[in-house]
């Protein structure tokens, strides 16, 4: 029934009245009809509006999806960096007003991106995430490349960290470094190279293969610095460090060795800040012993301060007593 009409049995009884006693003022029933229908009028309008809220709200539910996706991660953000800098916070800000970026250009080689599975790549994503952050976090951070960026490499930044286009201090390319850069300024870093390095040049371009391979490409980054005719250089691990395996580091490793280097200005302070444990690094001196110990002092201190701010920042007090064991333990361990 459209909503101009009146319902059959409305007008029929209204008929009825007027046939019955007769009495009935014809305006008066006029006025009613008008009334019913008005209010026929009225809830299909009500209707009406109803159906189209409905509609509006099926057409925007993926951007009501997004919108809570993005506060997800602003929350998510936030609280991130709640917890760096209220971890021991005026270190850092202290750090962050010193920064000097250095002139050195540090090369993330992706050309191999054909030789590496897909559970390698991944592999690689989560190193070049870490040499990321701590490049962001350093003191004197590195003019970051990614060279020769593409494959199965774009391609999983972009299905699992879509964020990696706003990264910043980070030049991310897809040509290959050659033609980036002065054939004369590069460096390859490279385990199998005869030539160790002694100084960083600020003024070079070092480069990393970009490689998860388990050693199964051995020497392919020194066999190609030598078929492009640049420098290579292998770090000084074996003057002050004792390795249980091979002296092969993973990317983020070497990266983060550099910039250790460049605070420190010690190869030795530099290798035994980054190492893993399960590297097997073990000093070759006294010296290093005692660099060794301070480090894992540090760590531990750090490792306690990490925890208990996680617990405060999830936790909200209600972890008082463990906080308070936290930092009681930090200050033995500190003392
Ligand atoms: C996991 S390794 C890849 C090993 C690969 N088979 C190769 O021949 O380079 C990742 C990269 O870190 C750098 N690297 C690893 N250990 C190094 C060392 N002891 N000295 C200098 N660079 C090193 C190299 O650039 C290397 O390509």
């Amino acid at each position: 029934m459209s909503s101009g009409m009146l319902p059959e049995n409305l007008v029929a009884s209204k008929v009825t009245d007027i046939k019955g006693d007769g009495k009935c003022n014809l305006d008066q029933i006029g006025n009613e009809l008008l009334e019913k229908m008005e209010n026929i009028e009225a809830m299909s309008k009500r209707q009406r509006k109803k159906l189209m809220k409905q509609k509006q709200w099926e057409e925007q539910r993926n951007l009501r999806k997004q919108k809570r996706k993005e506060k997800r991660l602003k929350r998510k953000q936030e609280r991130q960096s709640q917890l760096e800098s209220s971890n021991d916070g005026s270190f850092r800000k202290r750090l962050r007003r010193d920064v000097v970026p250095s002139t050195l250009r540090l090369i993330i080689d992706c050309s191999f991106d054909n030789l590496m599975e897909l559970k390698d790549v991944k592999k690689l994503h989560k190193q070049i995430q870490r040499c990321y952050a701590e490049n962001r976090k350093a003191l004197h951070p590195v003019q970051f490349y990614l060279t020769s960026h593409g494959g199965q490499l774009k391609d999983n930044m972009n299905e699992t960290d879509k964020g990696w286009v706003n990264w910043k201090d980070i030049h991310i390319k897809s040509e290959h470094y050659s033609e980036l850069m002065k054939k004369e300024d590069l460096v390859y870093l490279t385990s199998d190279s005869p030539e160790v390095l002694n100084e960083l040049d600020e003024s070079k371009a070092y480069v990393i293969g970009g490689l998860v391979d388990h050693n199964h490409h051995k020497g392919i980054t020194y066999k190609r610095a030598q078929e492009e005719g640049i420098s290579h250089a292998q770090l000084p691990l074996g003057i002050f460090v004792k390795m249980n395996s091979r002296k092969v580091l993973a990317v983020n490793h070497v990266f983060e060795i550099i910039l250790a280097f460049l605070e420190k200005r010690d190869w030795e302070e530099a290798f035994f800040t980054v190492l893993p444990q399960r590297k097997g690094a073990k000093p070759l001196n006294e010296t290093t012993e005692a660099t060794m110990c301070k480090r894992q002092k540090s760590e531990m201190v750090q490792g306690v301060a990490d925890v208990t701010e996680l617990l405060r920042a999830n936790f909200h007090g209600q972890l008082n007593h463990f906080s308070y064991l936290a930092m009681h333990f930090k200050n033995e361990v500190a003392g």
